[in-house]
């Protein structure tokens, strides 16, 4: 008998979801390249394809936009909850704190509600997390205005007028970009929770406390922080020296459990980074990044070691208008989308209750002794 320590190289389920080739930096969702989706579709007409198996004709997608839309609004509770909570709470936190309050707890799994529920609670992710966002900028809370589409009217819950045509589209991209990759931890806790047949909200909240992790989730919050830590390209070398050669730390944003070349999804939100950078300070950091990255694939890249998604995706959410403190949870934003499809595949075409077991390493048997024998 043997430990797979990180379940590493277990395959958990049959996925008709998403196909990863990590040697060729591979992604595809249902069959179609990110590359494709990213250029040619809204966040809804994805959120769609993951939920039906198909995209949509233009009538689909307007009766699965109306769905959306009608529960952009949160319940009365769930805004009062995130607004009583510390402005300097985790925004992951308040995440938890939302959906695990959305929980009925007797949710009763059925193929035909399933996709009705997955709609509404796409819809309600808009308003929480949108709403963190006011809650962390000391805004009052306020619900999504349901005349615009998901990546716009979550912008403009956020920044107000603060908004244009690129930030959305770069929104829109990023929405797609993390909407799936396969069983990652915190998909693997989703599906955990799902096989006991839990409700989709806590199967949320099981996701989110896996997606916190710095070596998952966090991994963009400290690859940003890292390139502000090395403040200018003269530095990118001594840095790069000290910390990562002489330290042995780990290059944050580089390395993955599947890819053993360029992750796709980093080489799009290079291109978006670099297409709508206007600010000198994030050029600056644009320009570090890539020394950075240079630097990092001469030294890793044999080892198959590339930069992952979260390598620039800071540099985007920040040029689009959005602080260190939400990376991880617009992350969770669009990966919403990929537990849902992935805990409602595993329920309903094989659901079996998740059990492993562990080996046992403990002392043998022992004579029991009381405490003032001790
Ligand atoms: N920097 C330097 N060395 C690295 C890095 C890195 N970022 N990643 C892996 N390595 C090295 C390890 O030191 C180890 O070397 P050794 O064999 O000489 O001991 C070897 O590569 C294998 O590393 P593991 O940790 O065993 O590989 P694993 O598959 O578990 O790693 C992980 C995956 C956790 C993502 C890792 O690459 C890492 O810690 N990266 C930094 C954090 C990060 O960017 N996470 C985001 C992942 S993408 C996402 O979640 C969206």
């Amino acid at each position: 008998m043997a430990v797979s320590l990180g379940l590493e190289d277990v395959f958990i389920k049959y996925t008709g979801l998403t196909y990863i080739d990590g040697n060729a930096g591979i992604l595809r969702y249902r069959g179609y390249d990110v590359n494709d989706l990213v250029k040619n579709c809204s966040f809804e007409e994805v959120a769609y394809l993951m939920t039906y198996g198909e995209l949509p004709n233009k009538e689909q997608l307007s009766k699965f936009e109306d769905e959306l839309k009608s529960s952009y609004k949160l319940p009365d509770h769930v805004l009062s909850l995130i607004s009583e909570l510390p402005e300097e709470s985790d925004t992951l936190t308040m995440m938890e704190t939302a959906f695990a309050s959305l929980s009925s707890g007797d949710y009763k799994w059925d193929k035909d509600n399933d996709k009705k529920q997955v709609a509404k609670i796409l819809g309600e992710d808009l308003g929480i997390i949108s709403n963190i966002y006011r809650h962390k900028t000391g805004k009052k809370l306020q619900n999504p205005d349901p005349k615009y589409g998901y990546a716009e009217a979550f912008l403009r819950n956020c920044l107000g007028d603060n908004v244009n045509e690129k930030k959305i589209g770069a929104m829109n991209s990023a929405l797609i970009i993390y909407v799936d990759h396969e069983v990652p931890a915190s998909t693997t806790a989703a599906l955990v929770a799902s096989s006991t047949l839990s409700d989709m909200y806590s199967c949320i909240t099981a996701a989110i406390a896996a997606l916190k992790g710095p070596l998952h989730g966090g991994a963009a919050e400290a690859a940003y922080k890292q390139l502000l830590q090395i403040k200018t390209t003269d530095n990118v070398e001594p840095w790069f020296n000290k910390n990562i050669l002489e330290d042995k730390k780990r290059l944050m944003g580089f390395g993955h459990r599947v890819y053993r070349t360029y992750d796709p999804r980093m080489k799009i939100f290079k291109g978006i980074a670099k297409d709508m950078i206007t600010d000198n300070e994030q050029k600056k950091l644009l320009d570090i990044a890539e020394k950075l990255e240079d630097l990092g694939v001469k030294t890793f890249g044999s080892k198959g070691i590339y930069p992952n998604t979260d390598y620039y995706s800071g540099i985007v959410f920040n040029e689009i208008g959005f602080p260190i403190t939400m990376f991880t949870t617009l992350f969770g934003f669009s990966r919403v989308l990929g537990w849902l499809a992935h805990i409602t595949e595993y329920v309903e075409d094989e659901e079996r209750l998740i059990r492993p077991r562990a080996i046992y390493t403990g002392p043998e048997e022992r004579a029991f002794i009381k405490i003032d024998k001790r």
